[in-house]
């Protein structure tokens, strides 16, 4: 008889947390266009949203910003940054799958021309699952998701606050960490981990900012897939961003 009792008791407690979800749930979609406004968003305020769009390419949108694949490959994978960097605009129809899936794991083109900018090897920085939303996203064309927009330089700023932001927009802190604390796993290097940013072995290794600027600019190709290497981004940030990234380093712990 308790037990039942409980039962019932746990039945009804169950579908009271369910409907408050649900409740919240629509107020939150019903509130949508309100939170644009009120976070200042640079999304077009007439936008239909991307609504229309499957959540694994809504997430796809997103993890293509997080992790700059639209800062070598232009927004929406239009090209035009670097004549380096192809477009991905006909990927999605002339890679199947699992190719593409192969090269967002495993890089492309490194061994190929480690002075050019090369397809960095993601597959121990990424989730399956967020691996599967790029190729979603990449398969459904690029479609444009107005919230998925990389983060604002103010480049009318000190240099090190440009350089926060570019730290994020270009995706550095996806490698090495918040802060750049390190500890991201690289579980074949010969360190285990991407190195940190900050603390005494970084600046006794980089004691100048053309240390510093030499290595962001050429990048480091430590191994082959699966080991993550230091993408090349001279010719991506101009001379410029990088002393700003610099500045913001300097800052660091
Ligand atoms: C540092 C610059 C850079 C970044 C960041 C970058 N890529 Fe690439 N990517 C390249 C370059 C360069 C190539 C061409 C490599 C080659 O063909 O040798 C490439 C090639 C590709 C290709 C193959 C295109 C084709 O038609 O053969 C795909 C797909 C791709 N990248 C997806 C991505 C995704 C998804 C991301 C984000 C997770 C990303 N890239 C981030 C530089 C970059
Ligand atoms: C895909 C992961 C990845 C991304 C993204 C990335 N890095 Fe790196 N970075 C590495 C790896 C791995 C190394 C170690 C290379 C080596 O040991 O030679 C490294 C090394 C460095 C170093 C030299 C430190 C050392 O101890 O070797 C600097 C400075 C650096 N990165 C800055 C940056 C900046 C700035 C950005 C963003 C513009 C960035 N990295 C983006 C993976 C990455």
């Amino acid at each position: 008889m308790g037990r039942v009792a409980l039962a019932v008791v746990g039945g009804i407690a169950a579908f009271a947390i369910a409907a408050a979800l649900i409740g919240f749930a629509a107020g939150h979609y019903t509130n949508a266009t309100t939170t644009v406004t009120r976070t200042g968003g640079s999304a077009p305020a007439a936008s239909a949203g991307p609504s229309n769009l499957s959540p694994s390419v809504q997430a796809g949108a997103h993890d293509f910003v997080l992790f700059a694949c639209s800062q070598c490959h232009g927004a929406q994978g239009r090209g035009g940054v670097s004549p380096a960097v192809p477009a991905l605009t006909s990927a999605g129809k002339t890679l199947t799958v699992a190719q593409l899936r192969t090269i967002i794991d495993h890089g492309l083109g490194a061994s190929a021309n480690p002075k050019q900018p090369y397809m960095p090897v993601w597959g121990e920085v990424m989730s399956n699952t967020q691996v599967t939303d790029l190729v979603a996203y990449i398969r459904a064309g690029l479609p444009n998701d107005p919230n998925a927009q990389p983060v604002h330089v103010p480049y009318d700023e000190a240099p090190a606050v440009a350089g926060a932001a570019l730290y994020q927009r270009y995706g550095c802190i996806n490698c090495h960490g918040p802060s750049g604390l390190g500890g991201i796993p690289n579980p074949l290097s010969h360190d285990k981990v991407i190195p940190p940013l900050s603390g005494g072995g970084f600046h006794h290794d980089f004691p100048t900012d053309k240390a510093i600027a030499d290595v962001i600019r050429s990048g480091s190709v430590i191994g082959k897939a699966p080991i993550v290497s230091m993408p090349h981004w001279g010719g991506i940030l101009t001379d410029a961003q990088i002393a700003d990234l610099i500045a913001y380093l300097k800052t660091l712990k």
